[in-house]
């Protein structure tokens, strides 16, 4: 194939042929996304909403305070919820899509995750979300379902996961995992690292992870017509 050189070169020829160009010139048109998304976030107040105030300085909304950290065994279980990869098939994020709304309950709030580290928000649903699970079913029926989900839900494609029974909690372990959450600004207390290893004495790992589904989306008692978005 031979040139034509009476063509001018254009622009877009000079990058491709200058790798450095070409590599800054990617960076900077990706980088348009990044700024569009994080630069309005500097403008507002606050970014959390159990941070907003009314006019007289009181809270807005006073029923978001009732977020708090996990309890020792509840974090036992968010591991535990890490590590089987629970979350390849389960979201932990509602939409605020009517449909959404009327299968989940209230769609999420950030300030929901605050002492997630890391959020579990995550976008792919095999299974359903699992944001509001706390409270839907029985602790037995947690077991049951772990057990074995097919003798509860037939149709379900939902693994197994009967090791969880046996398998106990590594409270030395726990005690270390809530002093790193401290370390990422989590406000657990020196007595609630003191106490860690004690509260998940003996408990097998289904307990805790039962402990902290049924922690799901219970923080939070939403007032009816109230709209969250400042
Ligand atoms: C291969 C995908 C997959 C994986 C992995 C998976 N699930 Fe599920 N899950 C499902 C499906 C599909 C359903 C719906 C059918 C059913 O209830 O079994 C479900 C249902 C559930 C429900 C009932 C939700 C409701 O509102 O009825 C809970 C709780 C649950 N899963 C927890 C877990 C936990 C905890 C783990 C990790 C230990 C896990 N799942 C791993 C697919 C999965």
């Amino acid at each position: 194939m031979s040139a034509n050189t009476d063509k001018p070169v254009t622009f877009q020829e000079k990058l491709e042929k200058n790798i450095f160009a070409l590599a800054l010139m990617v960076a900077f048109v990706v980088s348009i996304g990044g700024i569009v998304e994080i630069v309005p976030l500097f403008y507002l107040d606050n970014v959390l909403e159990d941070q907003a105030r009314a006019a007289d300085g009181s809270a807005k909304f006073p029923e978001l305070a009732g977020v708090r950290p996990y309890t020792a065994l509840e974090l036992a279980g968010r591991d535990i919820y890490l590590r089987e990869g629970c979350y390849t098939c389960h979201s932990q994020m509602i939409r605020p899509f009517r449909d959404e709304k009327e299968r989940y309950g209230h769609f999420s709030l950030a300030v929901e995750s605050k002492y997630d580290h890391p959020h579990q928000w995550g976008s792919k649903r095999t299974g359903p979300d699992l944001a509001r699970v706390g409270g839907k079913y029985s602790d037995e029926w947690h077991v049951a379902h772990l057990m074995d989900p097919r003798a509860l839900v037939p149709e379900s494609v939902m693994p197994r996961y009967r090791w969880l029974e046996k398998a106990t909690v590594d409270g030395v372990g726990i005690e270390k995992r809530v002093k790193a959450m401290r370390t990422l600004g989590v406000p657990y207390s020196d007595e609630d690292i003191a106490a860690a290893a004690a509260a998940t004495e003996g408990k097998t790992e289904m307990e805790a992870l039962v402990a902290y589904l049924q922690s799901l989306g219970t923080m939070i008692e939403f007032q009816p017509g109230r709209d969250y978005r400042e």
